[in-house]
């Protein structure tokens, strides 16, 4: 703003001054000419000749401010279109050379009311014998053009610094205003009202990209706290009730008789309820660490068809055991960018509950294609299935349907495949296999040579 007055300023100025600068040449201009033409006259035809040339000029003026004069040695005026030689241009020190001297001097014209001063501007010239001769011009015309300019430079500073300091302080109203708002909003949801969203006006500017972007962070913070809540709560209660089993059955043990036989059976069970336990943490952790994003998971090229044949080889021997067929059609390569742990450990929970939940007999099929743009990873079984209204809920922690509730299991499989999809940026879908269940992960294919 201030830039802006001062360099506006400097350009009125300048104007100002270049404005003045060429009016006085043009004056000068025209003075020197007629003095070097009077001159000359002197020169070619003396005194005579001078005075013909002041009179005839002073006859048919060229321009209506002009003054000519030609005195003896005592100023008395001898011809010319003014009347006296001027009273304060008399003291002016004269020399005798052809440059003259310079002055300025007011004259008075008419009689009473309409006597009017003006202005002059004129040179001297000392002529050998004694005489002067004096060409002038009226300046009082640049005299107001610069009264004029200077009454504007004056107001326009004046104009322009009220406008500056008006629209300055319009402008930072507006703005603290707007920094109010957000204060206060933020004051609320500090108060612990999560809630709470600044408002966004819809004029797109760096305010409403601030306050949508506190938003965004606001609705994450929520989604965090409330993913946080439902960790806590189970923990406390998935993790609080076998701890509690696991206490009061040591309890009993110890309260009754000694014996060998039911101590041993005791640790036994002890061993089996504190690895349930250690597997829920860990998976639960698991879970957490992969939903809060990528950060700390190195995501490497890795072809899926490889990860597959490696799952399918350590789980072959599980299902046949449980009298189940493994069949598999993979691509030749499939490569997508992943964290290999976390992914495999999710794959490994897919088959694993295909073969849990699979009756004696059935089929699981296996299967990874790959588009140019895609790489996918399906499991297909032919178990019960789980219903199409269960299937977003079965991805929650810890729920396990009721008809399964014989086999071991701590619900967290699923949880843990949905965390490590949205890791690795895939999409997981839950089907109807008529009989049994499909589950496919979409990745997105890796572009990079593997
Ligand atoms: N392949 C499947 N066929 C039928 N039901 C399944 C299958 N996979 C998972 N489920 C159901 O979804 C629930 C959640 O699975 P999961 O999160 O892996 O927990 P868990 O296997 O420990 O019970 C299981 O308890 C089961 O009821
Ligand atoms: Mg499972």
């Amino acid at each position: 703003m201030t830039v802006f007055v001062v360099s506006v300023v400097a350009l009125l100025g300048f104007i100002y001054y270049a404005t003045i600068e060429l009016i006085d040449r043009e004056t000068n201009n025209v003075i020197d000419a007629e003095t070097k033409g009077v001159v000359e006259q002197y020169s070619l035809f003396g005194l005579r000749g001078i005075a013909g040339v002041i009179q005839h000029r002073a006859a048919n003026l060229k321009e209506p401010g002009a003054i000519y004069l030609l005195a003896n040695s005592n100023y008395e005026p001898i011809t010319g279109n003014l009347s006296a030689w001027p009273a304060d241009a008399e003291d002016t020190p004269l020399g005798q050379t052809e440059e003259g001297q310079w002055v300025h001097f007011r004259i008075s014209q008419g009689e009473g009311d309409e006597k009017i001063s003006r202005q002059m501007r004129a040179r001297i010239i000392g002529l050998p014998n004694g005489y002067y001769a004096l060409i002038g011009r009226d300046i009082g015309e640049r005299e107001r053009f610069r009264q004029v300019m200077q009454a504007a430079l004056a107001w326009s500073v004046v104009i322009m610094a009220m406008l500056a300091f008006l629209g300055g302080l319009l402008l930072s109203r507006q703005l603290l205003r707007r920094v109010d708002t957000i204060a206060r909003t933020s004051r609320q949801i500090i108060d612990g009202d999560l809630t709470q969203r600044v408002a966004v006006r819809g004029t797109g500017d760096e305010f409403d990209r601030l306050s949508s972007n506190l938003n965004e962070m606001l609705d994450q913070i929520e989604r965090l706290l409330v993913g946080m809540r439902a960790v806590t709560d189970s923990v406390a209660h998935d993790l609080g009730a076998p701890l509690t089993r696991l206490k009061s059955r040591i309890e009993m043990t110890l309260r009754g008789t000694p014996d060998i036989k039911t101590y041993q059976a005791t640790l036994r069970s002890a061993i089996n309820e504190t690895d349930h336990i250690r597997a829920t943490f860990d998976s639960l952790i698991d879970i957490a660490r992969a939903e809060v994003g990528a950060k700390g998971f190195e995501m490497k090229p890795l072809n899926l068809t490889e990860l597959a044949e490696d799952l399918l080889e350590l789980y072959e021997p599980v299902a046949n055991d449980r009298r189940l067929r493994i069949e598999s059609s993979l691509a030749e390569t499939a490569p997508v960018l992943a964290n290999r742990q976390t992914l495999a450990q999710a794959l490994s929970n897919l088959i694993d509950n295909a073969i849990k939940y699979t009756p004696a007999d059935g089929a699981i099929h296996l299967d990874v294609t790959a588009t140019p743009e895609q790489v996918r990873f399906t499991i297909e079984d032919t178990g019960p299935g789980i219903p199409a209204a269960e299937r977003e809920h079965v991805l929650q922690r810890f729920v396990r349907l009721e008809k399964t509730a014989e086999t071991p299991g701590t619900g967290l499989g699923l949880s843990l495949v949905a965390a490590v999809a949205k890791l690795h940026r895939a999409k997981l879908a839950l089907n109807d296999n008529a009989p049994g269940l499909r589950v496919s992960l979409t990745f997105q294919r890796c572009l990079e040579d593997e």
